[in-house]
């Protein structure tokens, strides 16, 4: 089992990664205290001896799968059983399951009694490289991703990877978006992911994985945890990556991947990203975009997709789009360009990526 620290000013948290982090873990951070736990169906019917062995006694609250679900009304019925149960000051919330669950769970940790403890239980390869680590918390409202939420650090994350034997395809490949978004900033993963694309269904090659890319991100958030500054890195491909997610309901990791892509060729035409560099980190991305189940987006809006992009919540109000861009291995900028520059190389990029076959134009 590996250990990764991460200190913010609000807490010392501790990141257990290893198929021994839950039977150690949680039978210590169990003990002694009231415990709710926020799970999803899936999860809940996939796990049922994970939670009679753990959770005999808690409170559990089985939210229904899905995306649409992260909103007020979930966070609300969340809230109202918590207090049904008696919950105070001392009492300890778990949140097992994907990134939906450790969203909106790290929310109502944060929320309740102006904050209990939190314990993060990532079960998808996307919650265990990425959102179970960091603090952000938030839910939905009126169709707007992340716009409700709070910093909440939890006391401690345990990152199990033989939780995701038993996840589909199409959410490995989610999560595989954001590794390539940390390979895209971290000279260490760029070259595990460069000839090793086939090897997701190796644990002991994941667990290395997650593991590089947790401690990439607790060093970044411990460096700028309320993102002013150095967390806007971990950007890279998001900008034009929810642009696409927003116009062709792909999954966030999918679209990540296309936005990784379509940026660094913007940023490689412009001169900030090293083309050497550049062209391999596209070979990366390419690789993973060809990871099953395969699918190839129509970008002949790509323009009109584009106009997405200035809501992000990146901008600075100036007019430009803000993406966050690799410029050599273990280096990244931040590449701001007028809306129009921006839309106008983003159609020359999505051009360049149907002649390499991975979108079409009909
Ligand atoms: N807080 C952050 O820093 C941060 C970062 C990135 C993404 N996010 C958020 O994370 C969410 C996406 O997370 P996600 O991709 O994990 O989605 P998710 O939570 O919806 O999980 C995806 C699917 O996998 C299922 N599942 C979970 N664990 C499983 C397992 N072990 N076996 C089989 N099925 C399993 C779930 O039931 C669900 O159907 C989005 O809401 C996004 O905004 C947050
Ligand atoms: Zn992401």
């Amino acid at each position: 089992m590996r250990e990764i620290c991460l200190k913010t000013p609000s807490m010392t948290g501790k990141i257990y990664v290893g198929e021994d982090a839950v039977k150690t873990r949680l039978p210590v951070l169990t003990a002694g205290q009231k415990n709710f736990v926020l799970t999803d169906g899936n999860v809940y019917r996939l796990y049922p001896s994970f939670f009679r062995a753990y959770f005999a006694d808690a409170e559990i609250f089985v939210l229904e799968a899905g995306e649409e679900n992260k909103n007020f009304q979930s966070l609300h019925a969340i809230l109202e059983r918590m207090a049904a149960a008696g919950l105070h000051r001392t009492s300890r919330l778990f949140a097992v399951g994907g990134g939906v669950i450790g969203d909106i769970g790290g929310l109502a940790a944060a929320l309740y009694m102006r904050g209990i403890s939190c314990v993060q239980i990532p079960t998808t390869l996307l919650a265990q490289v990425d959102s179970s680590v960091g603090g952000k918390t938030a839910v939905d409202l009126g169709g707007v991703k992340n716009i409700v939420g709070a910093f909440y650090q939890p006391c401690e994350v345990l990152v199990d990877p033989t939780f995701l034997k038993t996840l589909p395809a199409r959410e490995i490949k989610c999560g595989v978006g954001e590794i390539v978004k940390y390979a895209a900033l971290n000279g260490k993963i760029f070259d595990a992911l460069e000839n090793n694309l086939d090897k997701f269904h190796d644990l002991d090659f994941l667990t290395d994985l997650i593991t590089a890319c947790i401690e990439h991100k607790a060093r970044v958030v411990e460096a700028d945890e309320k993102e002013t500054g150095e967390r806007k890195c971990l950007n890279v491909g998001h900008t034009t990556g929810h642009a696409i997610e927003l116009a062709h309901g792909l999954s966030h990791g999918e679209s990540v991947l296309y936005g990784m892509w379509l940026e660094t060729k913007i940023a490689i035409e412009a001169g900030v990203c090293e083309r050497e560099y550049g062209e391999q980190l596209l070979a990366i991305v390419e690789n993973a975009l060809k990871l099953q189940p395969l699918s190839t987006p129509d970008f002949s809006n790509i323009g009109r997709d584009a106009e997405r992009a200035k809501s992000d919540k990146k901008n600075v109000g100036d007019g430009n789009i803000q993406t966050s861009v690799a410029k050599r291995k273990n280096e990244w900028t931040i590449l701001s360009l007028p809306f129009e520059v921006y839309r106008e190389q983003l159609i020359n990029a999505a051009k360049e990526m149907k002649r390499e076959g991975l979108v079409c134009f009909q």
